[in-house]
């Protein structure tokens, strides 16, 4: 470094650092592909313009695809003023074909560029992270469907409430996917609108620019239709982190039941090996760190949407270089969200799960809003019998016994209404078969979640 910019701020040269600072090559060199598609498409576009003779698209496009196979082998080499992918590109491109690579950025702008290639970038990487959602939705819908026999005790303020499926508990899950896995392909409509052709910001001044070819030939559903608006957008990555987060809430909050569950209190569960990781001084210890990991990254994805956030509040309109910091928190959140999803995937289609110990921890108070339900068959209120059963449980709680363990004698002293059948009270599957309106745990209403979930995934 020479001079400093308000020494001499003509000298032409840079501040090393304001070059640093500056440049994004560092990291928005993966969309090299992108960025190669959409100068294609350009140089398509403008032999109708008249910029381009066919020979010139021809040699341009010809020369785009030697830059394309450079980074493809990992033989690209950057320059050292190379600002970004866009100007690498062109500058590379010069370097090929000569002269005639400086028609291609006729009426373009980085600003119509970027956002062009960020689009693209993310139409695909919304694709493969559907993909990894649909995988983790059918890992845990297939052990739902295999293990859907399992009773456990289900939690409220994480106290036992009620038995439940083994299952229902999985599908619970699963359902929240579902959830995201449909916001994700509400908001691919969006993602999908075509920017190049905008210009700078005020559009593009040669007459016969096809748009809409421009968005036929790179896939775009739709051409965006205010230039100012187009170059500037960025509502569709704050969406897609917006969906990032939730769902990395989703698989936390699902993360955080097993990691109780595979404690020894519980064990429930045993995670693999493959997913798990000892301690460095006490030998007996077998760590959920992939759980640990995916309960934490949540709040590293939820930041990367807030930061953006914050970024966008308040700028001018059309470009401003602060859009610039787009790209690292999307690409992190994308790069999290799909290891994430893979994590979790691995995480339960292989780890272990100990069924005796679950039906172990159901306990018949379990089943005191059964004994209840019991009276209201017999055809009193239930404000009434919820009382009668609280009373239950607080006599076997002074006689220090179960509350199945309570005589028909001591019952009927409570409520005359009970008979002999309370017997079948205590029956933990009768409890979870009766729960069979749909939603229930009831092994019907078990099968039909999946049925209904994996109607979804193709959909
Ligand atoms: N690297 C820039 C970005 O990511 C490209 C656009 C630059 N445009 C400009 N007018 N300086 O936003």
């Amino acid at each position: 470094r020479k001079k400093k910019l308000w020494g001499g701020r003509f000298s032409g040269s840079v501040d090393p650092l304001m070059h640093a600072y500056n440049e994004s090559l560092s990291y928005d060199k993966r969309m090299w592909a992108q960025d190669i598609r959409g100068s294609i498409a350009y140089a398509n576009a403008n032999v109708a313009t008249g910029i381009l003779t066919a020979q010139e698209r021809d040699q341009i496009v010809q020369g785009l695809g030697k830059v394309g196979e450079e980074w493809k082998n990992g033989t690209f080499v950057a320059a050292a003023d190379d600002e970004d992918i866009h100007t690498a590109n062109e500058r590379r491109l010069k370097e090929l074909i000569g002269p005639v690579a400086g028609k291609l950025h006729t009426g373009r702008s980085r600003n119509d560029q970027v956002a062009t290639d960020v689009r693209l970038w993310l139409i695909d990487e919304a694709a493969a992270s559907e993909k990894f959602l649909i995988e983790l939705i059918k890992v845990i819908t297939a052990r739902a469907r295999v293990e859907v026999d399992h009773l456990m005790p289900g939690y409220t303020h994480l106290q036992r409430a009620q038995p439940i499926r083994w299952s229902h508990l999985l599908l619970s899950h699963a359902s929240n996917l579902i959830s995201d896995l449909s916001r994700l392909r509400d908001l691919l409509p969006r993602i999908s609108v075509l920017p190049l052709g905008s210009g700078p910001l005020a559009g593009n001044p040669f007459a016969g620019l096809d748009r809409e070819a421009i968005a036929k030939e790179l896939g775009f559903k739709t051409v965006g239709f205010n230039s100012m608006q187009s170059v500037s957008d960025r509502d569709f990555i704050v969406e897609f982190l917006f969906w990032s987060s939730l769902t990395m809430i989703h698989i936390s909050k699902m993360a955080e039941d097993f990691i109780i569950y595979s404690t020894s209190e519980f064990g429930f569960i045993q995670l693999s090996d493959a997913y798990s990781t000892g301690s460095s001084i006490m030998p007996q210890k077998k760590n959920p760190d992939s759980l640990e990991l995916l309960r934490g990254k949540s709040g590293r994805v939820f930041g990367q949407m807030s930061g953006l956030m914050m970024t966008l509040k308040g700028i001018p309109s059309t470009y401003n270089k602060d859009l610039q910091e787009d790209k690292e928190p999307l690409f992190d959140a994308v790069e999290t969200i799909q290891r994430s999803l893979q994590i979790a995937t691995g995480v339960i289609s292989t780890m272990n799960i100990f069924p005796e110990k679950m039906r172990a921890a159901l306990t018949p108070d379990m089943l005191a809003t059964d004994l209840a339900e019991y009276l209201v068959r017999k055809g009193i209120p239930f404000r009434e019998t919820h009382h009668v059963s609280g009373s239950a449980v607080r006599l076997s709680e002074e006689k220090k016994c179960l509350l199945s363990d309570l005589t028909l004698e001591e019952l009927k002293k409570l409520n005359s209404a009970f008979e002999e059948d309370v017997e079948d009270v205590w029956k933990m599957d009768e409890s979870v078969e009766r729960r069979n309106a749909i939603g229930g745990t009831s092994k019907r209403a078990v099968l039909e979640q999946c049925d209904r979930i994996e109607a979804q995934l193709g959909a």
